[in-house]
């Protein structure tokens, strides 16, 4: 029988995705582990092609058939009892009940989740006549309740009209209305408005917050931007190369960051109060490709504190805090203080 901890929703337990591809195997997710606790909000954060979209579409088996994954990914139903999404069969019953009631995703794109061809009312309306038993007349009136919800004026109206009449911005709103409309217990955002524009983003983002507030919502909000998480989370991942490298409550990562990658992505977030002319400094070189997983650290090619043991050594997650942990071979040793002095 699985178990997880009290208070956990969810549970990512050394999650692995592999992609096997005719010029060889993409090493996408290298042993993930993370937790959400119930009710709470997590970052998970990296720079582009670190699994962060790989690692989310595998909580709802959204993946395409060339992904070989293995893990546990463990999830609390309302009664208690504990589902293994990783084991269950490819577009079963099961895992389309959970994606349909439990767990919803926000996209980037809107359209990769609205369908052009179907009127907002009849694609919000789906799952509350399909899975909450509503009549037609009730989902409507709950259809434009959440658009109004979300912002959307003249709601009564628009919610007989296709996406394509609705503005970039309008979409995205459709979309967490859509999302909501499954009454999920967990909300997945990945990277929810990085094709808007600033003011937009913004909007959209305390939107997605009260949405969280309201519903009482689990939620894993995925993004490059450290800043973007820094007053939206409790707790942030930090993800390298398919592996979380740092993780721990969004203060302590920004008061007292560990790992060299975390301090680097912190030093890139510009500085709204900075000195005029400070420059915003970038992490140097790129992440390497992910055919090919670099020996030891998969950081130390970037790394400027790196050690001869990083060569070789793939580094242990040692516990730094409370709730903090690193991966990185310059705490070393530090675990057993932490323990000492706890
Ligand atoms: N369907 C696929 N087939 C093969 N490789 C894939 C596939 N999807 C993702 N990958 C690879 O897996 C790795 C992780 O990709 P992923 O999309 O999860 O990155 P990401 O962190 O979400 O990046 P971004 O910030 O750009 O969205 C990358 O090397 C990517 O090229
Ligand atoms: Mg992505």
């Amino acid at each position: 029988m699985d178990t997880m901890t009290e208070g956990n929703i969810l549970e990512v337990r050394d999650l692995t995705v592999r992609f096997m591809m005719n010029e060889g195997t993409v090493h996408a997710v290298n042993g993930v582990t993370f937790s959400l606790p119930e009710g709470k909000s997590i970052g998970i954060v990296g720079e582009s092609g670190c699994g962060k979209t790989v690692s989310a579409y595998s909580v709802t088996q959204l993946l395409p058939k060339t992904a070989r994954v293995s893990g546990q990914i463990l999830f609390r139903e309302k009664e208690g009892t504990i589902t293994d999404i990783a084991k269950l069969p490819v577009d079963g019953k099961e895992i389309r009940r959970i994606r349909g009631q439990e767990i919803s995703m926000i996209f980037q794109e809107p359209m990769s989740s609205l369908s052009p061809v179907h009127t907002v009312f009849n694609q919000l309306a789906e799952a509350m006549i399909l899975f909450q038993g509503m009549t037609k007349k009730q989902a409507r009136e709950r259809c434009v309740e959440l658009l109004k919800l979300v912002g959307i004026e003249n709601a009564e109206r628009r919610v007989d009209e296709y996406p394509f009449q609705f503005s970039g911005g309008m979409r995205q709103r459709a979309m967490i209305a859509m999302a909501l409309a499954r009454n999920p217990r967990i909300l997945i955002a990945d990277e929810p408005t990085t094709a808007l524009d600033v003011t937009l983003q913004a909007q959209v983002l305390s939107l997605i917050q009260e949405m969280q507030d309201e519903f009482k919502l689990s939620m894993i909000l995925i993004t490059h931007a450290l800043g973007v998480v820094a007053h939206m989370v409790d707790y942030i991942h930090i993800m390298y190369l398919g592996r979380v490298v740092e993780s721990g409550p969004t203060l302590e990562i920004f008061e007292n960051p560990k790992h060299p990658y975390t301090r680097g992505l912190l030093n890139s977030i510009p500085k709204l109060h900075g000195k005029r002319g400070q420059r915003v400094s970038s992490i140097p070189g790129a992440v390497p490709s992910a055919y090919s997983l670099p020996e030891g650290c998969v950081f130390r090619a970037r790394c400027s504190e790196r050690r001869s043991a990083c060569m070789y050594e793939i580094p242990r997650r040692i516990q730094v805090g409370s709730e903090h942990y690193v991966s990185c071979c310059l705490y070393d040793g530090e675990e057993d203080q932490y323990a000492a002095n706890a």
